[in-house]
């Protein structure tokens, strides 16, 4: 049969030839459509990127099969973190979408966090993860898992094509659009983000720990052979979407000035300079110039012009159809 446009693959299922011309999966040739949609399972930490967490909420709600958000009640650097998630959860404006959400609370600081932040950014998603994971019901081997930050926003397509098919390898990234302040200062090439696995992966090879996938090292880890021969799954990194075809959105200091600014003052001991510690950096006029030039805090300005709001993948489609809510980011 001859497909609808757009359409390819021998089943015409794969909607976009965006995965089609991806030329690094290397089992093309075994992908098969699924009798049943893979679950998915996707695990976010959160700040206060609230609206950006409205656009996974609608834009990928009825992707996945559950949200395990975490929040904590300290900042990356170690001061008390108003838990205003929980609070938007128990006061209705997460309703639509309640259901779905498994609330992770991170109550502690381990200690150590304070003299190295990176040791506070790895022991959120180690957190987030045991903690999730075990208390949801039912867990398969094959169901899909993603770990992301809330800023890092996959194509809606690209989860699609992961519930879909069989015969992916894994780990899989995403490359990503990038952005600075909004959608409109676009940077250069693309974000490659691992996002994810199957829990079976993430139980056998990787202890039940999402950090362990974010350093890429799947393939030194001592299970990982066994993992192999046991399945027959190869392992071998793929990435959905490519430096020109993106398969989502890293959108950096998407805040309003007031969010940069608390963004500043909270951020972890590690990510050298730390900018929130230099007072005139911290200024809210300064922020807003920063924003209007597409600036950085070292003096250096953005060399590209401001992209088309009317560019394929400027921004996730929620966001574009309420342009008056989200006219900040647009
Ligand atoms: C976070 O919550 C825990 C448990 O309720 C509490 O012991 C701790 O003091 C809180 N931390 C801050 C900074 O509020
Ligand atoms: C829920 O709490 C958030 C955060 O404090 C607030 O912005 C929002 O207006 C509240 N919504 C309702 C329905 O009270
Ligand atoms: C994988 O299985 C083969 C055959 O069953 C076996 O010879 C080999 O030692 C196994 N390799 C690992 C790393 O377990």
């Amino acid at each position: 049969c001859v497909c609808l446009c757009g359409f390819f693959s021998e089943p015409c299922s794969w909607y976009s030839c965006r995965w089609y011309n991806t030329p690094n999966l290397p089992t093309k040739d075994r992908l098969r459509p699924r009798a049943r949609l893979h679950s998915v399972i996707n695990a976010i930490n959160v700040n206060h990127e609230f609206d950006l967490l409205d656009v996974w909420f609608h834009e990928l709600g009825d992707m996945m099969d559950v949200f395990i958000i975490c929040e904590s009640n300290f900042t990356a650097s170690g001061k008390p973190h108003p838990l205003k998630f929980q609070e938007m959860l128990l006061n209705g404006t997460y309703d639509y979408i309640k259901h779905k959400i498994l609330y992770v609370f991170l109550d502690h600081f381990p200690s150590g966090r304070g003299q190295d932040g990176w040791i506070a950014d790895d022991y959120l998603r180690t957190f987030l993860t045991h903690n999730g994971l075990e208390r949801i019901p039912n867990v398969q081997d094959d169901n899909v898992f993603i770990i992301d930050d809330a800023d890092e926003i996959p194509a809606r397509d690209g989860v699609l094509f992961l519930k879909l098919f069989d015969g992916w390898t894994k780990p899989f990234t995403f490359h990503m659009r990038k952005s600075l302040y909004g959608f409109f200062w676009k940077q250069p090439s693309s974000l490659e983000v691992v996002l994810g696995y199957t829990v079976g992966m993430l139980r056998s090879i990787y202890d039940t720990d999402g950090i362990k996938l974010r350093r890429q090292e799947y393939y030194i880890m001592p299970n990982f052979r066994q993992y192999e021969n046991r399945t027959g799954h190869i392992l071998v990194q793929w990435s959905l979407g490519s430096p020109l075809h993106f398969a989502g959105w890293h959108c950096s200091w998407c805040f309003r000035p007031e969010g940069i600014y608390y963004k500043l003052i909270s951020a972890q001991n590690g990510d050298f300079p730390r900018w929130g510690d230099y007072e005139e950096k911290r200024d809210l006029n300064y922020i807003r110039g920063l924003i209007r030039t597409g600036g950085w805090f070292d003096g250096t300005v953005q060399e590209y012009p401001p992209a088309d709001p009317k560019e394929h993948m400027y921004a996730p489609k929620y966001l574009m159809s309420n342009m008056a809510r989200y006219h900040y980011l647009l």
